[in-house]
C-alpha cells in the first residue's frame, strides 16, 4: 500500500533512535481533525485525547485503576473478563434483555462499566436513551467504540455533559491496523491525565504514529473499503437468513447469529478450513472477501443439510 511505502521512505535512523512525545503534536492534530470531522464536536482539544497500543491497552490501563466493581452486560467483548481475571478484579455481569437491551441496574459511583457500542459479538447498536441512563448513574462508563467507522454513531457529544464518560477507539478494525497496534481514548482532561499516569510513557512507537498520521491524512482511501465490507456484510446476512438463521443487524465487520449446537458447527467448519467463533451459544463470523463468504455459506448449507447444525 502507498501509505506504508511513503512512511518507510520518510523514516530516518534519527526517528528510530530518539524517544518521541506519545502522541506527537502532529498525531494529536490529525486525530482531533478526524474526530471533529466525523462527529461535529467543537469542545474537544488536545487535552481530551491520549493514545494506546491498541484499544486493549486502553481497557487494561483503565482496569489497572482498580475500580471497586467492574460491570459488564453480556454478550459482550470477552477479553474484558480475561483482563479483569488476570488483574484479580471484582466484576459483576448483567445479561442484556429483550432483544439485547441494557437491563435496569443499580449502579454506584465507584463502579466502572464497559459497553462496546456497536456491541461485540452481536454487532448491534445501543439506543441513546439506554446509554444516557447509564451515564446519568454517576458510575465511570467506558464506551468502547472499536467499530465506530461502521456506524459513524458516537457518544462523544455526551462528553460535554458527563465527565464520567471515557470513549475508546481503535485502528484495528476499519483502518485494518490490528498488527501494528494503535488505539486512542477521548475523555474529560481529568481522565486523560489519570490515564497518562497509569500508562507507560512511550507506549506507541514512532513508526506506528507516522503510519496513523499518513492514514488519517488519506482517510478517504479507507472509506471505500468500509463500504465494500458493509455491502458484503448485507449480502452475507441475506444468505444466512435464507438458510433460516436469525441474524442480528450489524454495524461492524462481522455478523452474529444464534444456533443450536454452535460449538459443533464451529468445529465442523474448522475441519473444512473455515474459522469462525462460538460465543455465547452463537456464531460470530467476520466479513471476508467475496469468495471466502461464498465458501462459508456453501459449507454451512452443506453441513445443515447433513443435520450438523440447526437454524434457531
Ligand atoms: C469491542 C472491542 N474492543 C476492543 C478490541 C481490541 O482492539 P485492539 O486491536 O485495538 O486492541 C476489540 C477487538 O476485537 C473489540 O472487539
Amino acid at each position: 500500500m502507498d501509505i506504508i511505502k511513503r512512511v518507510l521512505e520518510n523514516l530516518t535512523e534519527e526517528d528510530i533512535a530518539r524517544y518521541h512525545d506519545t502522541p506527537t503534536p502532529e498525531l494529536k492534530r490529525c486525530l482531533l481533525s478526524y474526530i471533529k470531522d466525523t462527529t461535529r464536536t467543537d469542545f474537544i482539544d488536545e487535552h481530551w485525547i491520549t493514545v494506546t497500543s491498541g484499544s486493549d491497552e486502553g481497557i487494561t490501563i483503565l482496569m489497572s485503576m482498580r475500580p471497586k466493581r467492574l460491570v459488564f452486560f453480556p454478550p459482550t467483548y470477552f477479553w474484558y473478563y480475561t483482563f479483569a481475571e488476570n488483574m484479580n478484579l471484582h466484576y459483576e455481569e448483567f445479561p442484556l434483555i429483550n432483544d439485547m437491551r441494557i437491563p435496569e441496574v443499580e449502579l454506584r459511583r465507584d463502579d466502572m462499566v464497559f459497553i462496546p457500542n456497536p456491541n461485540n459479538p452481536t454487532g448491534h447498536l445501543f439506543e441513546e436513551e439506554e446509554l444516557e441512563r447509564i451515564f446519568k448513574s454517576g458510575a465511570t462508563v467506558v464506551v468502547d467504540e472499536a467499530y465506530f467507522e461502521f456506524s459513524w454513531i458516537s457518544s462523544i457529544k455526551y462528553l460535554k455533559k458527563y465527565d464520567n464518560l471515557i470513549i475508546l477507539r481503535t485502528f484495528s478494525k476499519a483502518f485494518a491496523f490490528a498488527g501494528q497496534r494503535f488505539g486512542y481514548a477521548i475523555a474529560h482532561p481529568k481522565w486523560i491525565e489519570k490515564m497518562e499516569k497509569f500508562k507507560q510513557p512511550y507506549n506507541v512507537g514512532i513508526l506506528t504514529q507516522m503510519l496513523v498520521i499518513e492514514s488519517l491524512k488519506n482517510r478517504w482511501l479507507f472509506y471505500g473499503r468500509i463500504k465494500e465490507i458493509e455491502m458484503e456484510r448485507e449480502r452475507l446476512k441475506e444468505a444466512l437468513e435464507r438458510l433460516g438463521f436469525n441474524v442480528f443487524p450489524s454495524y461492524t465487520n462481522f455478523l452474529y447469529f444464534k444456533t443450536k449446537n454452535a460449538r459443533g458447527l464451529v468445529k465442523e467448519l474448522e475441519k473444512r478450513g473455515i474459522l469462525v467463533r462460538e460465543l455465547w451459544n452463537g456464531i460470530r463470523v467476520s466479513i471476508g472477501k467475496k469468495f471466502e463468504n461464498d465458501l462459508f455459506i456453501k459449507t454451512l448449507s452443506e453441513l445443515i443439510s447433513r443435520g450438523e447444525g440447526v437454524a434457531e
